[in-house]
């Protein structure tokens, strides 16, 4: 990508002026300076402080032992190499369980760098999305498969494969979008349930394993480089195909994501 069409200063705005336009985003994990750094000089519009941390980095085999502290270092260390891009912010595990807790924890995260924070669930974090919104802190409401409730959902399950669960998702998505979230997040969902909540809502739909009728795509970093222990089917290693090395790779993730030709079928559950 050539340095006039970097994106400069990505906000809420840009995403939502994309998401009407029919322009797709991209959104990638970072945790440290360097790959922010890469990420979006590639184009990259948001780089995403995920608490997968906890296993990509930590080698946790989930996300519940990442701490407030990793996650602010982290959200240094990513707005430093930032150039441009919209940087969201996880919310741990057990930080928003009651409303003061909440509020310190969202105010670390943003004044670490973070200007959008992320938090996990359904119905349940509407009166957090609106504590949070209404004192000026974007929402990113991550929906589908939580990794957070990995021990209640039993496993890295796709999410809303039944009718019931479906209608669930829609009505949550909506009371969240209602509540003042900025932006929602669904991880792992049948392609035709992510369209339809893309759809119905107004916001912009970040999508992971939902496939290709979101707003945006996210993926995670370790996940487009190959170095994952594990390779989930909505997963695709873009440095295989790289002549530029990983900034390729990055480059042509962006490309991908912007054409369409990512997610494709085989990445999608249906
Ligand atoms: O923590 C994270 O990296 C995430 C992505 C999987 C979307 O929430």
């Amino acid at each position: 990508m050539s340095s006039q069409s970097k994106p400069k200063n990505i906000t809420i705005s840009t995403l939502n002026k994309l998401h009407s336009s029919g322009e797709k985003f991209s959104c990638l994990t970072a945790y440290d300076a360097c790959f922010a750094e890469i990420l979006s000089n590639a184009g990259v519009e948001v780089l995403l402080v995920g608490d997968s941390l906890g296993m990509v980095l930590q080698g946790h085999d989930s996300t519940l032992p990442v701490t407030m502290e990793d996650m602010i270092y982290h959200v240094e260390c990513v707005k430093r190499g930032n150039r441009g891009s919209l940087l969201i912010a996880d919310l741990p595990f057990m930080s928003y369980a009651s409303e003061t807790q909440t509020l310190e924890n969202a105010a670390r995260l943003m004044r670490a760098g973070g200007h959008v924070v992320k938090l996990e669930g359904g119905a349940w974090i509407a009166s957090t999305t609106r504590l949070l919104a209404e004192r000026g802190i974007p929402v990113c409401a991550h929906m589908g498969l939580t990794p957070q409730s990995i021990n209640r959902i039993g496993g890295f399950h796709v999410q809303g494969r039944d009718t019931e669960q479906a209608q669930a998702i829609i009505e949550e998505a909506q009371m969240l979008q209602e509540a003042g979230a900025s932006l929602l997040l669904l991880e792992c969902v049948p392609r035709d349930l992510a369209r339809k909540v893309t759809e119905l809502l107004e916001i912009p739909v970040i999508g992971i394993g939902a496939g290709p009728d979101t707003s945006g795509q996210i993926m995670v970093l370790h996940d487009v480089l190959g170095i994952s222990p594990i390779t989930p089917k909505f997963v695709k290693n873009f440095l295989l195909e790289s002549e530029n090395g990983i900034p390729g790779a990055i480059e042509t993730y962006v490309k991908a994501v912007k054409d369409l030709s990512f997610p494709a079928d085989e990445h999608c559950f249906h």
